[in-house]
């Protein structure tokens, strides 16, 4: 999603809203040095990981990178064998699976483990080894196997990790959580220039990691610095990520291949979705094509009770109608979010779906925010107001399935907004509500600044559908569904100015089945 700079300047050009804010930077903050370990003394520096579980399945994920600040990771240019274990026991004792992966240089020695065989519903611990070096021991959780109805699910969701705006807190508190998963909504990096202080972490930053990433290697140097974190990797390693991106895994509101000023990023993009791979627990589904894309959006069933569909709504975008950021000319009938293909793979999940509660990991806000009042026409291009025809097919697909409790559960806005999703974004006061929306505020980006409280603030009148909002603060969501209830809280932390500051829960919401729409608690 854009900047708190950019959604200001666009609001100041279209003269929606005035008295903003003064304009701030994004700041930076410090990963853990390249240090003068030997190779081989610790390959794990990044970190461990779980991914896409399945009920009987999922995926292990590490790569090999002594020397994560040097080219190859300090691996060099041979292929290795990394071996991997799973055991049903943290001791490591019991051993159901084990197996070695190639970590090969063409895929910067990270290794996808995917590991099938094991039983539903499930707690594992899992463990690398390269030579002499074992990694820490991870902890993972397979599904409920497919016909089951399981009493509860409890996940949280988490986008917007600017590293340089600050630490992870967020991610303490979930490494301390019982979930079944965490869902990435995007913006795991940020792909603009890191100062050599880390901005507001004031630690230092490897020079390689500072510069705003093009290339291959400088994709994986900028992994590298955002998987250093601590914080980060203990939540990976404590729980399986299921991922999808946003724009800053590429570029600002980028859509396709291209974003403003920017006509042709095929090339960076290319090189951005491999490193995102190399460095995410992803099936092998998702290695990237020769021709540069790469197949995410994906679908996870939680036996009966819930159905989650995560969304690509970047790579296969339409380029807004008009200029970027005005006009309100967007109705062309080709324009598209999630591109024609994932459309009909989402319809037929939607057709087929016996879920109770049938949840869409999704990149930016559906639910509509009228930026100006009832006389105005401004339209914020990059959310999904700016594809009102592919809304509508969306939610026709959504009446036509007649899918049971839809929820959206949404990044990109650094802010949080629970609201009622009308069937008719536009006339919230007259068409009945379809779904609920629930878009968690950032991990980290904005920092500790209070920039979208007066940014939105204003705009909350002209938008009933909005039943709660707070632009302030910073944290994730947490979710726990049961057949006859969702509950959504809100976990927020004081300040991302240290990593142990302490995380609490700030509101909560419910949504009753059969019921559409949250009511706060
Ligand atoms: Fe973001």
């Amino acid at each position: 999603m854009a900047t708190p700079t950019d959604r200001r300047t666009f609001l100041a050009a279209t003269g929606a809203v005035a008295g903003l804010a003064a304009a701030t930077s994004v700041g930076v903050s410090p990963a853990a040095a390249s240090s003068g370990r030997r190779r081989d003394d610790d390959p794990f520096t990044l970190g461990i990981a779980s991914g896409d579980p399945t009920a009987d399945g999922v995926v292990l994920w590490t790569r090999l990178a002594p020397e994560p600040f040097e080219p190859d990771g300090g691996m060099g240019r041979h292929a290795v064998r990394v071996e991997w274990r799973v055991c049903t026991d943290e001791a490591m004792r019991c051993e159901v699976a084990r197996g070695r992966a190639l970590a090969a240089p063409e895929l910067a020695h990270s290794v996808h483990v995917e590991v099938a065989g094991l039983e539903p519903d499930r707690e594992y611990h899992y463990q690398f080894r390269y030579r002499r070096a074992v990694s820490a021991v991870g902890r993972t959780r397979t599904l409920p196997a497919a016909r089951s109805c399981p009493a509860e699910l409890r996940f949280a969701f988490v986008s917007c990790q600017d590293f340089a705006s600050g630490y992870y807190p967020s991610y303490v508190d979930i490494a301390a959580q019982d979930l079944g998963f965490v869902l990435h909504l995007g913006d795991y990096v940020y792909e603009g220039d890191v100062d050599a202080r880390g901005g507001f972490r004031d630690a230092p930053v490897p020079e390689p990691a500072r510069a705003a990433p093009r290339t291959l290697e400088q994709w994986r140097y900028r992994y590298s610095l955002y998987k250093s974190d601590p914080q980060l990797q203990a939540a990976h390693a404590r729980h399986p990520f299921v991922v999808t991106w946003d724009d800053h895994e590429v570029a600002n509101d980028y859509a396709g291949t291209a974003a403003e000023g920017q006509p042709d990023l095929a090339a960076v993009r290319a090189a951005a979705y491999q490193a995102y791979f190399e460095h995410q627990p992803l099936r092998r589904a998702s290695i990237p094509r020769p021709d540069g894309g790469l197949r995410l959006y994906r679908g996870l069933e939680f036996g009966t009770l819930a159905s989650l569909s995560v969304l690509d709504g970047r790579q296969y975008r339409t380029v807004p109608a008009g200029t970027w950021g005005e006009g309100p000319e967007v109705r062309d009938p080709a324009a598209t979010m999630l591109g024609r293909e994932q459309e009909r793979w989402l319809d037929g999940r939607l057709q087929a779906s016996h879920a109770r509660w049938n949840v869409l990991g999704n990149n930016v806000m559906v639910a509509g925010l009228d930026h100006d009042g009832p006389t105005g026409d401004v339209v914020w291009h990059d959310s999904w107001d700016g594809y009102p025809v592919a809304r509508e097919r969306l939610f026709r697909s959504l009446e036509s399935s007649r899918a049971s409790n839809p929820v959206f559960v949404t990044g990109d806005w650094h802010s949080t907004f629970v609201s009622d999703v009308h069937r008719r974004v536009e006339r919230p006061g007259d068409s009945p509500v379809i779904a609920t929306e629930f878009v968690g505020t950032s991990v980290s980006s904005n920092g500790d600044r209070e920039v979208y409280g007066p940014y939105y603030g204003p705009m909350i009148a002209y938008n009933p559908q909005v039943r709660f909002f707070d632009g302030d603060r910073r944290g994730y969501v947490r979710c726990t569904v049961t057949p006859g209830q969702w509950r959504t809280e809100l976990r927020m932390t004081p300040t991302v100015s240290t990593p142990d500051a302490p995380t609490s829960t700030f509101r909560e919401f419910l949504v009753e089945d059969g019921r559409p729409g949250a009511v706060e608690v």
